[in-house]
């Protein structure tokens, strides 16, 4: 039976009125900033149920989702993040914090894989010893966005090896294809790992599920993390795509952006830099990271 008009403008106003007295409910929160943001997240998540019409029934799921999320999540779990990370909210939190110069490295997701406490290394050294894969060697330059090398940076970097798994997904296994180095007086830096390769996001919990459910894939393309500091910049969080990667259109948390998508080059075996030598085919790559600072001309 469809509602007449009147019906209809009762139950506008019915919900339109429920809104309107939560939100208020925040008037007097002596936090401005805590006000503003619970009563717009009112507004919205208020605005998707009247839109959906949600069901009793589907609250209920969700409710049991957002349980189920909670009971898999400790210490090396986080299946918020994942969550997040899957509905792009991690990416649009990026987003909305992009630097407006457009000069500096484009930012994007933090993901679940980095840990205190990696090896301090020198420039040079091989973090991808033990590791499956091809040899790779990584070297980059860190500098201001306005050009000027940055001598000194913090470079922290993490990868998965060649099946796709980092270090701490092998239990009780070393930590390897991860550590924290400084760029030297040019503003460089460089190491030896293993090329990474392309892998599923943890998918054996509710995320997973709304994975399948929606007939959405896991995958994450190959790519490198960094996070670069340095006292006068804005610290950056990103990573480098392996180029050619068949999943970098199809990121699970839409982390791609193609200025971070770079070719790797792949060498006979041979005398490779830092005097290594190669029995085995191995590839290399560059990266030139330009850092955002907070003050407009620097
Ligand atoms: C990662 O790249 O390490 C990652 C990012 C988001 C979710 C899962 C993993
Ligand atoms: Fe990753």
């Amino acid at each position: 039976v469809s509602e007449n008009v009147d019906d209809t403008l009762v139950r506008v106003s019915r919900e339109a009125d429920l809104t309107d007295r939560v939100v208020a409910s925040f008037a007097t929160c002596p936090d401005p900033r805590l006000r503003e943001v619970m009563s717009s997240l009112v507004r919205h998540l208020h605005g998707f149920i009247r839109d959906v019409r949600l069901t009793q029934a589907e609250w209920d799921a969700a409710i049991a989702f957002l349980t189920r999320a909670g009971h898999i999540t400790d210490e090396r779990r986080q299946e918020f993040i994942l969550l997040s990370d899957v509905l792009g909210a991690s990416m649009m939190t990026v987003a909305v914090n992009a630097p407006t110069r457009s000069d500096a490295t484009e930012a994007t997701v933090f993901g679940p894989f980095f840990v205190e406490g990696a090896p301090l290394i020198s420039n040079g050294a091989d973090i991808g010893a033990g590791m499956a894969g091809r040899p790779c060697y990584v070297h980059g330059t860190v500098r201001s966005a306005t050009g000027y090398p940055l001598a000194g940076a913090r470079v922290d970097v993490w990868a998965a090896d060649d099946e796709g798994f980092y270090d701490v997904q092998y239990e009780g296994g070393p930590l390897a294809g991860r550590a924290r180095l400084y760029t030297d007086d040019a503003g460089c830096f460089d190491y030896w790992t293993v090329e990474p390769a392309a892998y599923p996001i943890p998918h054996d919990g509710p995320v997973g599920d709304l994975l399948s459910a929606t007939g959405r894939s896991p995958m994450r393309p190959a790519h490198i993390h960094f996070m670069v500091c340095h006292p006068e910049y804005r610290t950056l969080i990103t990573h480098i795509f392996v180029d050619g990667d068949e999943w970098l259109d199809k990121d699970a948390v839409f982390g791609v952006k193609d200025s971070l998508v770079v070719p790797f080059s792949v060498h006979e075996p041979g005398r490779g830099p830092r005097g290594r030598v190669l029995r085995e085919p191995w590839s290399s790559v560059s990266l030139d990271i330009a850092l955002a600072s907070d003050s407009p001309h620097v």
